[in-house]
């Protein structure tokens, strides 16, 4: 990496240390940065300071690496951006009362606004619609700065595409797109991003760049919807549709696999596709009508499982009110410990609210960060099994003795089919 200040290391702020922030402010450390982690969460930043890791894909070891180098300071402390080089900006951009609420972008650019200089590089990796960064963005940093955008200082776009817990695809080795407010500032944002990861894909503009990380997620939205009311659809007509994904998964071009589950959560899939939609319908003047009907699908999942709960447990002439349920994940996906829009939160939900006594397995989530209160959390254990009417696998987390829930007394539903279809499936 070259340096532009007498040999010092280029300053880079990350404002938001969170899920995508952190993971970028240790790869940029590694690869020589000086880097400010500035986050309003002071108990985050505490934690962050004396090494403790609340994010699964930066390990301890690494943020302990990243401390002892010197040149990583996680801090709520803003007169700690002084003179930076380079901002990227990873707050988050939640639904607020069903629209978007991008007041933490807007909170962020008006903080860095003060400390920008002429030649810094500001760029916005929250996911948002198209004309954020340009329209909303923009404007802010410069009534803050006195100084114009592209002839004085650098904006651009870079969606973040980290997927928590996978395996194989991380920082690094995913390619990043990346866009800048006009040709000099795209090259220069261009060139900051191949120091941290293997590969850029430069688009046009910031507008075609937030379009890309809206469509990458409203295609998985949707996708996932259409797997789910095929399930629901199958079932009422004897058909077992997880075999007939399999079968489709070998076709080997053309297809891709998704799998019906409780519905989508986190805080991606929930969230971003309503930002297109909100941008279409306020643009255009009409409805994004794949997201709609995605989001409705998706959205009744969780009564859809409550509903084959009753149904199964009154099978056995039994009622949901009073019965014993036993959930086997609370995290919106496997292996990770993130209950953000998690549907499996919603299904404990309805079904404390229909009189039923929950218990949750899930060794990933944080018992204070549970979101949910009337739920126990306990761990698998041939007691909790036997203590169940019920048992309903939601997220299919590794290292969990699945033997003991397939052979359970109790009614089993299986909505990731991770009991071999030896249970009832989704
Ligand atoms: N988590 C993911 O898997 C993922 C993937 C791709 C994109 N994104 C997008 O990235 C953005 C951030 O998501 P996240 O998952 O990292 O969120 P997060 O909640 O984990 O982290 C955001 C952090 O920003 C901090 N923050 C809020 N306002 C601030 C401010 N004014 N100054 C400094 N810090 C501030 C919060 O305290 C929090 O620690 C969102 O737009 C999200 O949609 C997330």
């Amino acid at each position: 990496m070259s340096s532009d200040l007498l040999g010092a290391a280029p300053k880079l702020v990350i404002v938001g240390q969170g899920y995508v922030g952190l993971p970028i402010a240790m790869r940029a450390v590694e690869v020589g940065y000086d880097v400010v982690g500035l986050d309003v969460d002071e108990v985050r930043v505490s934690g962050l300071s004396a090494g403790v890791s609340h994010v699964e894909d930066v390990s301890v070891e690494q943020l302990k690496v990243a401390l002892a180098s010197g040149r990583y300071l996680a801090t709520v402390d803003t007169s700690a951006l002084t003179g930076f080089d380079i901002a990227v900006i990873t707050v988050p951009t939640p639904l607020k009362d069903t629209l978007p609420d991008l007041t933490f972008i807007e909170i962020a650019a008006a903080t860095l606004a003060p400390h920008l200089r002429p030649g810094a590089i500001v760029v916005l990796e929250s996911t948002t619609y198209p004309g954020t960064t340009e329209e909303l963005m923009v404007p802010i940093l410069e009534q803050g700065s006195g100084l114009k955008a592209d002839a004085e200082f650098h904006v651009g776009y870079s969606p973040e595409r980290i997927d928590p817990g996978n395996p194989v695809y991380g920082f690094v080795n995913t390619p990043k797109v990346v866009a800048g407010l006009g040709a000099l500032a795209r090259e220069k944002v261009s060139a900051f991003y191949s120091t941290l990861v293997d590969q850029v894909v430069e688009v046009s503009g910031p507008k075609e760049a937030e379009l890309t990380k809206l469509l990458e997620n409203t295609f998985r939205h949707v996708n996932i919807a259409l797997v789910n009311e095929l399930a629901i659809f199958a079932r009422d007509l004897g058909i077992d549709v997880w075999e007939s994904i399999d079968a489709a998964t070998t076709k080997p071009f053309g297809y891709m696999r998704f799998t019906p589950g409780p519905g989508v959560g986190g805080h991606c899939l929930p969230v971003d596709p309503s930002y297109l939609s909100w941008e279409v319908r306020k643009t255009l003047g009409h409805s994004f009508r794949f997201v709609e009907l995605a989001n409705d699908v998706n959205e009744h999942m969780p009564d859809y499982v409550v509903q084959r709960v009753m149904t199964g447990l009154n099978a056995r002439r039994q009622a949901l009110n009073g019965s014993h349920v036993l959930l086997i994940g609370l995290a919106y996906k496997p292996n990770t410990g993130d209950t953000r829009e998690s549907p499996a939160v919603r299904v404990a939900e309805l079904l404390l609210a229909h009189g039923a006594e929950v218990r949750a397995v899930d060794p990933y989530v944080d018992p204070d960060r549970l979101r949910v209160s009337g739920v126990l959390l306990v761990d698998l254990t041939p007691e909790e099994v036997a203590w169940a009417d019920a048992v309903v696998v939601l997220t299919d987390h590794d290292g969990l003795d699945y033997d003991a829930v397939a052979h359970a007394e109790a009614y089993v539903l299986d909505c990731r089919r991770r009991l071999k279809g030896l249970r009832e499936c989704l």
